[in-house]
């Protein structure tokens, strides 16, 4: 399978699962949005649209896009950079001591990152593990990681740059790809490079939003052109077996929503299958049938309800903004069609994003100083994964007088 190029990726030919190949059918459509990282210089400017249909195949589990932009157009200046979190850095210490406790990180590890960004994982690690390094195709985030003084590659991962890896770094103990499996038409060819690099006694992790969490909370603004798969255990599974590698442990974690981190081993490791993954399949197995069917409705019931909020906020003269320049905020203001006419600003602290506008809704993105001079009277959260911190951050800093509407699982303001 090759990545399809952009017109071509418009085709809606050959719907075959890119897991396991068999008939999928679609599930939700929302669509043509603009490619949801596409921030724009102009408020008009026009990045294009590209459909948003999402499919399942029934043999697998799979959920996948049906249609993919090429990754050389995703990620040749990428806009996205893990943001600092508190959130985030509890995820990296508890996700470092579960694999310290299952024996697959220790002082004598050399780490491999797929996907590393700005490397702010491997910033988290490096002290602690003989060696880490990060490999990410975006050009101007790799010279950000590597200004950390962080050993980046910038390359996709594949068989090929595995190689090259190996000859220029040697063997990674410990080979981590944090979501960024679904940002890859065919996820086949990742998995490839890591059953190629890996040790023998080596370990995979792999980590990325849960497709039932996301079903199950109504996260359809996980939906856009980067997440070309939407993770079941099942479907992971199959992926993995096709390339000799054993999936041993199934997690949840709760950043991004409800993400899942799935453990593997080579096969010929024979290392024991913890009871949590055929209990998480056993709770796929019942539960997806219904999430699937009602997931449509659902979507079109928020966005209805969305849209009278806004409305009747704005009708009362209350200022309604952003927070989060987030790629699944474009998905959710777009598909809702909320633009510059309602929400007045987006404030990011990004500084890549600042001065950019959001495409399609053409709101401009403004840094907390400049957002929060004449602070609004409800702030649309638009980053709602990271609510917990950036409501209380904010609070502190402009106080009370701010309320803040959450879009998922259902709407509603706090
Ligand atoms: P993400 O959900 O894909 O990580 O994107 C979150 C966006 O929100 C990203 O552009 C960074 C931004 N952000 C802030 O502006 N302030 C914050 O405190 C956090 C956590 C994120």
């Amino acid at each position: 399978m090759h990545p399809l190029n952009k017109d071509a990726a418009l085709s809606a030919d050959g719907a075959s699962c890119r897991i396991c190949g068999s008939h999928v059918r679609p599930i939700l459509d929302l669509g043509s949005l603009p490619p949801a990282n596409a921030f724009v210089r102009e408020p008009n400017e026009d990045p294009g649209r590209f459909r948003l249909l999402i499919e399942s195949c029934d043999s697998c589990a799979n959920i996948q896009l049906h249609d993919c932009m090429s990754i050389v157009d995703l990620y040749d200046r990428y806009a996205y950079e893990t943001p600092d979190s508190r959130m985030l850095t509890t995820h990296y210490q508890e996700l470092g001591t579960w694999l310290t406790a299952l024996g697959a990180l220790t002082p004598d590890t050399f780490v491999l990152e797929v996907g590393s960004n700005v490397g702010a994982f491997l910033l988290h690690l490096k002290s602690s593990v003989r060696r880490v390094l990060g490999i990410d195709p975006a050009r101007n985030i790799v010279a950000i990681a590597q200004a950390k003084g962080l050993e980046t590659v910038c390359d996709f991962f594949d068989e090929r740059s595995a190689d090259a890896i190996r000859r220029a770094y040697g063997v990674p103990e410990l080979i981590i790809a944090r979501h960024c499996m679904a940002h890859n038409p065919d996820p086949h060819r990742m998995i490839a490079g890591a059953a190629r690099l890996l040790s023998d006694a080596g370990t995979l992790v792999i980590e990325n939003a849960y497709a039932l969490k996301t079903l199950e909370s109504n996260e359809f603004d996980q939906i856009y052109h980067e997440h070309m798969f939407y993770f079941t255990v099942r479907a992971m599974r199959t992926l993995l077996e096709q390339h000799d590698l054993r999936l041993t442990h199934v997690r949840m974690a709760k950043v991004h929503g409800g993400s899942v981190v799935f453990i593997a081993r080579r096969r010929a490791a024979h290392a024991p299958i913890e009871t949590s993954v055929p209990e998480f399949e056993a709770r796929e197995q019942e539960t997806l049938p219904m999430l699937l069917g009602r997931f449509a409705e659902n979507v079109a019931q928020t966005r209805e309800q969305l849209r009278e909020l806004v409305a009747r906020l704005r009708a009362e003269g209350k200022r309604v903004c952003a927070y989060g320049a987030s790629a699944k905020g474009n998905t959710l203001l777009n598909y809702v069609g909320l633009t510059h006419r309602e929400i007045e600003y987006c404030i990011d602290t990004t500084p890549g994003k600042q001065g950019r506008y959001l495409p399609l809704s053409g709101i401009p993105i403004l840094s907390e100083e400049r957002g929060f001079g004449h602070p609004p009277d409800f702030l649309l959260l638009t980053a709602w994964n990271y609510r917990d911190e950036i409501i209380a951050r904010i609070r502190e800093r402009v106080g009370s007088s701010i309320r803040f509407i959450l879009p998922i699982p259902r709407v509603h303001i706090v």
